[in-house]
C-alpha cells in the first residue's frame, strides 16, 4: 500500500516536473495544472449583484469577463474620430488575462486592422519568436496590447490626442490583468506609457515604473527587422527582463514556503 502511494507520488511529481513545475507548496494539494500565470491580488469581482463578494469563478474567468466588458466599450468607441472612421475593427489585445508579463506595442498596422489582433504581421512573428524561442514561454502565456486600439492611416505615429483618448482603455486593461512586468516595444510605446521624450536607446537597459509595475523597454520588432544590428541589444533587454521575473518568482516562492520538487 505504502509502496503504491510512494510510486503514485513519484509518478505525479515526475509528470509535474515534465510540465515545467519546479516547486510544489509545502503541505498543500498538488496543482492539477502548471501555474502558468500567478494572479497575485484581487480583481474587481464580476457577475455579482454587489460587485464585491466571492464567486466560484477562477481569477482567470473573472479577469476574462472584466476584459470582455472593456472590449465591448472599445469596439463602440469613436474618441479618436479619424482613426475610428477609417478602421476595419478595433484591436483590443490578446493573451492570458492573468499574464505576469504584458507586451505593449504602438498601434495596429494593416494586418492587425484586418485580423483584429495585435502583432500578427511580420513584426508579430518576430515577437512570437522572442517569446517562444528567447523566453521559452508561450505566446498565450503573456498578454499583448498597444497604446492605440485603432490603426493610424499609413501607419503614421499616434498623435498625442489619439494616445490620450485611448489611455483609459490601456489603464483599465492593466488594472484587470495586474501584470508583474510590462515590456514596451519601441519608442512610441515607451514614451507614451512612461510619459517621457527620452529616446529608446536611453530608456532601455534599466527598469522603470508605471503605477507600481516594473517596466522594461526594448526596440520594436519592426525596427529589429530593419536593423538586425540591434539584435544583441534586444536579447540583452529580454535577458534582463527574464532575470527580473525569475527573481520575483523566487521571492514569491520563498514567501509561500514552497519546496523544490527535487534538489
Ligand atoms: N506594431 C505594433 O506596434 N503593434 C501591432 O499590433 C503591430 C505592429
Amino acid at each position: 500500500m505504502a509502496r503504491n502511494i510512494r510510486e503514485a507520488m513519484i509518478q505525479r511529481l515526475e509528470g509535474l516536473e515534465g510540465a515545467g513545475v519546479t516547486h510544489v507548496p509545502k503541505g498543500r494539494k498538488l496543482p492539477d495544472t502548471p501555474p502558468v500565470a500567478q494572479p497575485h491580488s484581487v480583481v474587481p469581482q464580476v457577475g455579482t449583484a454587489e460587485g464585491g463578494c466571492a464567486t466560484r469563478e477562477s481569477p482567470t474567468d473573472q479577469r476574462a469577463a472584466a476584459l470582455a466588458e472593456v472590449e465591448r466599450e472599445v469596439s463602440a468607441c469613436t474618441r479618436c474620430t479619424e482613426l475610428a472612421r477609417a478602421r476595419t475593427q478595433t484591436v483590443f489585445g490578446v493573451g492570458n488575462p492573468c499574464a505576469r508579463l504584458v507586451f505593449c506595442g504602438e498601434a495596429p498596422g494593416a494586418d492587425e486592422d484586418r485580423i483584429g489582433q495585435p502583432f500578427v504581421g511580420r513584426a508579430g512573428q518576430l515577437l512570437t519568436d522572442i517569446i517562444v524561442k528567447g523566453m521559452k514561454m508561450r505566446r498565450e502565456d503573456v498578454y499583448i496590447l498597444n497604446i492605440l486600439r485603432c490603426r493610424p492611416p499609413g501607419n503614421r505615429n499616434p498623435l498625442p490626442a489619439e494616445a490620450a483618448a485611448c489611455r483609459e482603455f490601456l489603464d483599465r486593461q492593466l488594472e484587470i490583468i495586474q501584470p508583474d512586468y510590462i515590456c514596451c516595444l519601441g519608442s512610441v510605446a515607451a514614451q507614451n506609457l512612461l510619459d517621457t521624450t527620452e529616446s529608446i536607446g536611453r530608456l532601455r537597459g534599466c527598469v522603470h515604473d508605471y503605477r507600481g509595475i516594473p517596466v522594461v523597454c526594448t526596440y520594436h520588432p519592426a525596427y529589429l527587422l530593419r536593423n538586425p544590428s540591434v539584435k544583441r541589444s534586444v536579447w540583452e533587454d529580454i535577458q534582463m527582463l527574464m532575470a527580473e521575473m525569475e527573481r520575483k518568482s523566487g521571492r514569491r516562492r520563498a514567501e509561500d514556503g514552497v519546496v523544490p520538487v527535487k534538489d
